[in-house]
């Protein structure tokens, strides 16, 4: 997703360095284009900008040389307008004595541009950013100061959005938060804005976070924030970070994947020590326990995520949830919500709009907001009643794994105490994520080379296991571009199973509960001609009938399914290599989707 930054130092200095690295530290988020400006103290612009990502782009384009006392970066993911030099941000005014960027969506940018046009400005690109910078023009042009300028282009501007901006011939640059992230950063000799914590960290510890409806005019000693509505001024002390900052790094992997991957068993110790002392656990069960309709919403893996919870609770606790997508949850249950109902909301980043917009609805109707949200301090943190940390630290891969694991683990952790279940059992669970990867790796490599050829292929799994199938296929399709469907298993033969051909690979993911039945969805493929892998305790009717089983230790039921998500993430990771991909930034996608 797009990504901002914007800073302003109290000397002239080279700031393509400072701007190059806060582009690499917001690049988790996905982006196709890179753009930087400067502005010297003569009032001249300098901007550079192109699709590639960006290293490739500040080689190319010098970006290192610019200089200024200010300076903006921003990382573009294309939603309006295709990625292309013109559509790649920072954008200028009509006359280039303005420049600015924005992360997010102005959905209106196709009727702003025509007004824009009509009202002859130049638009050069099709991208919604340049419709920001014109619609602070436009007020300018009238007389107007940029706050007065800004806080009316908010009234033409629809949409969820951030953006910085700068004017020649001043000393300072303006931000303006509606619905996407944005922090501050006081430095001692410059002030920072950006998408999120990450980049501003190197800089300065201490932070401000700026709320929906602020402005910020920043300067190098400084910042105030005034209220878009009537342009009153915030008071909001700055808080320090204490957080470790070895977050980019990969520690000695190849990719951010394969390190994340193997952080699982740490990270999960780490989650349980942080439920054991939690006070937030007993107060939210209590209201779980007590509500009329239980929902558990999120999007993607956190989704898959939501979906074990549901099957946990249900078998451990004897309750429902209804595990349902964030869209969906407005589309389909929003009407019937109440104050007696509990929403449980999943998300690793806390800034996904979809589920921010459930949020949102289940607010108005007076629901209970929980959260499971792994970026702490983000919005979605801020709106719950009660929040669970994911405890995994920064997760810089696109693809989701630790986070997935202890979205699954806090759930079981749940479930369990729901159900008056001693939680002891759940000890034992890093080492057996540990034991997992170590045997799960040299099975995948016997397969990953004969896989690598299919574009389709399917991901089945039944009860416990269906959820970890969705996720195996998702991982799959992420990140190999191959279309692998997750499905439950009994479903197969209800009509897909018609794309069976010689060698056609179907992966199960097995819960030992189930093997009779998995075993007639083997068979069913096999006779076709089909390829059937196995993913589940070592179990030899398991070995008679598939033609490749990956094991994993033996455990309880609950257990064995999280286990089998392990193999599955390292099998797409692999496959990804083997089909010649980089796993951490997938094309076309983002880490946080802030978007509708
Ligand atoms: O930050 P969130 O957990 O809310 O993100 C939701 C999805 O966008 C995310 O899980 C996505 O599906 C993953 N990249 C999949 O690996």
């Amino acid at each position: 997703m797009c990504g901002i930054f914007g800073i302003v130092t109290k000397e002239t200095r080279q700031l393509g360095p400072t701007l190059i690295e806060a582009g690499r530290r917001l690049s988790y988020r996905g982006y196709d284009s890179v753009g930087c400006a400067t502005i010297d103290s003569q009032g001249i612009i300098d901007l550079r900008k192109d699709v590639g990502k960006i290293d490739d782009v500040a080689n190319r384009l010098s970006f290192q040389e610019m200089s200024g006392k200010r300076g903006m970066l921003q990382l573009r993911w294309a939603t309006f307008g295709e990625p292309s030099q013109v559509n790649s941000q920072p954008h200028l005014d009509s006359e280039g004595g303005m420049v600015g960027a924005h992360n997010g969506n102005v959905v209106n940018n196709v009727e702003l541009r025509q007004q824009f046009i009509a009202e002859g400005m130049t638009v050069r690109s099709t991208n919604d950013g340049e419709s920001c910078v014109h619609a602070v023009e436009r007020y300018v042009k009238q007389g107007m100061d940029m706050v007065t300028a800004i806080r009316h282009a908010d009234g033409d501007l629809q949409g969820d959005y951030a953006f910085v901006i700068g004017k020649a011939g001043e000393d300072r640059l303006y931000a303006f938060k509606k619905g996407s992230g944005l922090v501050a950063g006081l430095a001692e000799d410059a002030t920072i804005i950006s998408s999120d914590l990450p980049s501003v960290l190197p800089l300065t510890r201490k932070i401000i976070r700026i709320e929906d409806g602020e402005i910020v005019v920043f300067w190098a000693n400084g910042l105030e924030l005034r209220r878009v509505s009537d342009g009153s001024l915030v008071e909001r002390q700055p808080e320090i970070i204490q957080e470790s900052m070895e977050v980019a790094q990969k520690g000695g992997y190849a990719h951010f994947m394969e390190k994340e991957i193997h952080e699982e068993p740490k990270v999960a110790e780490e989650l349980l020590h942080l439920l054991e002392n939690s006070e937030d656990v007993e107060p939210m069960l209590e209201r779980m326990r007590s509500a009329r309709n239980l929902y558990f919403v999120g999007c993607g893996t956190s989704y898959n995520a939501c979906m074990m919870g549901s099957v946990y609770l249900s078998r451990l606790a004897g309750r429902v949830a209804i595990p349902v997508l964030a869209p969906q949850f407005i589309a389909q249950f929003a009407p019937a919500l109440g104050p007696e109902d509990v929403g449980v909301f999943v998300s690793q980043s806390g800034e996904t709009k979809d589920v921010l917009n459930a949020v949102a609805v289940a607010k108005e109707k007076g629901a209970a907001i929980f959260s499971l949200v792994n970026v702490i301090g983000s919005t979605l943190t801020k709106v719950s009643e009660y929040h669970l940390p994911m405890g995994c630290g920064y997760e810089i891969s696109v693809p989701a794994t630790k986070t997935f694991t202890n979205q699954v683990i806090t759930f079981l952790y749940l479930a369990l105490r729901m159900g008056g279940h001693d939680t002891t059992i759940l000890k034992e669970l890093p080492e057996l994520m540990e034991e997992t990867l170590k045997t799960a790796l040299p099975q995948v490599e016997t397969i990953e080379k004969r896989l690598m050829p299919w574009d389709s292929l399917y991901c089945l799994g039944y009860g416990l296991s269906y959820p970890i199938a969705l996720e195996g296929a998702l991982k799959i399709k992420e990140i190999t571009y191959a279309h692998c469907e997750g499905m439950l298993s009994t479903e197969f033969k209800h009509g897909p199973l018609a794309a069976v051909t010689d060698g056609y690979p179907v992966i199960f993911t097995v819960n030992p509960e189930n093997i009779p039945l998995i075993l007639s969805g083997i068979n069913e493929i096999s006779c076709r001609g089909g390829w059937a892998i196995a993913i589940g305790e070592d179990d030899p009717r398991l070995h008679a009938n598939a033609h490749d089983v990956i094991t994993v230790p033996h455990t309880t039921p609950e257990i064995v399914s999280l286990l089998t998500v392990l193999p599955l993430q390292l099998l797409s990771y692999r496959l990804s290599l083997v089909r010649g991909f980089n796993p951490d930034f997938p094309r076309n996608l983002s880490k946080t989707l802030t978007v509708d």
